[in-house]
C-alpha cells in the first residue's frame, strides 16, 4: 500500500512519516505546498528522501490558491462569526484537492495528515479528500497513535534519528499556520482566554502603537469584484495579496483576538494577522456599495454567514457551496472601479469610491442643492402612507 502525506518538512510531519512506513508498512509519497507561508522549502527534499521517500512532491500553489479559493471567498466577504476571515480554512481544500490528485498519479490508495482529532483541519481535509476521491482512505495519526504529548514526539523523533533542533530552541511556542492570507497562532498561553497575547508572537504586522504617524493612502482597482491593480500597477491575485500584507503590516493593521467555535463543538481560542485580507474586505465593501443594486446587496449579507459557515466547517467542495458561489459571482458582474483606502495605525479607512462604468450613485438625485425636477418630493408623501397603512390599521384595532 502507499500513502501520500502532507508534509511540512517540520518535527510533527516527519514523525508522521516514520510512523506510518513502520506502524502500516507501506511506502510514503510526500507532499508539501508553497502556499505563501514563508518557509523555505529547500530542505523539504533532503529531509523527505534521508527517510526514505522516493516521490517527493513540492508545488508553488501561491496563485491558484488566491485566484480560486481565496479571491471567490473575498467576493461574498466572508467572515465568520463577525471577526474570523478564515486565512486557515480556506486553504485546506486546496491541499487535500492536490494530496488526492498525487494519490490518482502515484497510484497511492491512502492520504494522510498531521491535523489532531479535537480540531477542524481534519474535517477540512476529509471532507474535501471524499468529495474529490470517495473511495481514497485517510490516515489521521493524530487520532490512532499513543504520542499525544511534546515529550513523547521528541522521544519517538531522537530514536529514530529526526532533527528536532529547530522546534526546541528557534521556533514558535503556538501552534501556527500561515499561507498567503494569513498567519494564526493558538495553543500555549493563549488557552487561558484571559491571558492577553504576548506582543513578541505577532510576525506579521507591527504593534498598532508602534505603526508610523504619517498615513498612507492607496488605490486598489476592482474588476468583477477582484482586485486587479494597486495604485494602478497591473498584478497577478497572489501579488496583490502579498504586497498588500506589507503595506497594510507595516501600518499595523489586521490583528485580532477572539474566541471562536469549532466545528467538533468546542470553544478555542486564537490570534490571527491578516493585514492584505482586512484591506481587500473594507474596499470590495466599498466597490460594492456604489455598484451593487441595493437588494442584490442585502441579499448577499443575508447568505454570507452561511457561506462563510460553509468554509469554516470544510464544505468548500459541496453542492451548496457552489450554488452559493454562482450567485455570488453573478453579482459581481458591475462590481468594477477603484477605492482609495487610507492605512493609519491599525486602521483602514474607505476615503474614496469611484466607478466610471458601473456606478449607480447618482449626484444629480442625492443632492441636497437643488435637483431640477430629478426626484419629486411629494411622492414621498404617498410611499411613506403606504407604508404606514398596516401600522394605522393595528393600532386602530389594539
Ligand atoms: N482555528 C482556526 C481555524 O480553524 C485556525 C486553525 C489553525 N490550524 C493549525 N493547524 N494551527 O480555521
Ligand atoms: C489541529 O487540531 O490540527 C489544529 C486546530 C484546528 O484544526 O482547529
Amino acid at each position: 500500500r502507499k500513502v501520500v502525506l502532507a508534509y511540512s518538512g517540520g518535527l510533527d510531519t516527519s514523525v508522521i512519516l516514520k510512523w506510518l512506513q513502520d506502524e502500516y508498512d507501506c511506502e510514503v509519497v510526500t507532499f508539501t505546498a508553497d502556499i505563501g507561508q514563508g518557509e523555505e522549502l529547500d530542505e523539504v527534499r533532503p529531509k523527505a528522501e534521508k527517510l526514505g521517500v522516493k516521490e517527493v512532491f513540492i508545488d508553488d500553489l501561491r496563485e491558484e490558491f488566491v485566484r480560486d479559493f481565496v479571491y471567490p471567498m473575498f467576493r461574498a466577504n466572508a467572515i465568520y462569526e463577525g471577526e474570523y476571515l478564515l486565512g486557515t480554512s480556506i486553504a485546506r481544500p486546496l491541499i487535500s484537492k492536490r494530496l488526492v490528485e498525487i494519490a490518482q498519479e502515484t497510484g497511492a490508495d491512502a492520504i494522510a495528515h498531521g491535523a489532531t482529532g479535537k480540531g477542524n483541519d481534519q474535517v477540512r481535509f476529509e471532507l474535501s479528500a471524499y468529495a474529490l476521491m470517495p473511495g481514497i482512505k485517510v490516515i489521521a495519526p493524530w487520532r490512532e497513535w499513543d504520542l499525544n504529548s511534546r515529550e513523547r514526539l521528541l522521544a519517538y523523533a531522537e530514536a529514530n534519528g529526526i532533527d528536532i533542533r529547530k522546534k526546541v530552541d528557534g521556533g514558535s511556542p503556538y501552534s501556527t499556520d500561515a499561507n498567503a492570507l494569513h498567519i494564526s497562532y493558538e495553543g500555549g498561553v493563549l488557552e487561558d482566554p484571559w491571558t492577553p497575547a504576548e506582543d513578541s508572537m505577532w510576525e506579521w504586522s507591527v504593534s498598532p502603537e508602534d505603526a508610523p504617524d504619517a498615513p498612507q493612502e492607496i488605490d486598489l482597482t476592482f474588476e468583477r469584484g477582484d482586485i486587479v491593480a494597486i495604485d494602478g500597477e497591473k498584478l497577478t491575485p497572489y501579488q496583490v495579496l502579498a504586497r498588500l500584507n506589507e503595506l497594510a503590516g507595516a501600518h499595523g493593521i489586521g490583528r485580532i483576538d477572539i474566541v471562536e467555535n469549532r466545528y467538533v463543538g468546542m470553544k478555542s481560542r486564537g490570534c490571527y494577522e491578516t493585514p492584505g485580507g482586512t484591506v481587500m474586505l473594507r474596499a470590495h465593501r466599498a466597490i460594492e456599495s456604489i455598484t451593487l443594486d441595493r437588494e442584490a446587496a442585502h441579499l448577499k449579507d443575508e447568505l454570507m454567514p452561511r457561506y462563510a459557515k460553509l468554509i469554516y466547517n470544510g464544505y468548500w467542495f459541496s453542492p451548496e457551496r457552489e450554488m452559493l458561489q454562482a450567485a455570488i459571482d453573478q453579482s459581481q458582474k458591475h462590481v468594477n472601479g477603484v477605492v482609495r483606502v487610507k492605512l493609519y495605525k491599525g486602521s483602514v479607512s474607505v476615503v474614496g469610491r469611484a466607478s466610471e462604468s458601473d456606478s449607480l450613485f447618482d449626484e444629480a438625485i442625492a443632492t441636497f442643492e437643488d435637483d431640477r425636477g430629478a426626484y419629486d418630493q411629494k411622492d414621498a408623501a404617498g410611499f411613506i402612507r403606504l407604508n404606514a397603512l398596516r401600522l394605522r390599521l393595528g393600532h386602530r384595532q389594539r
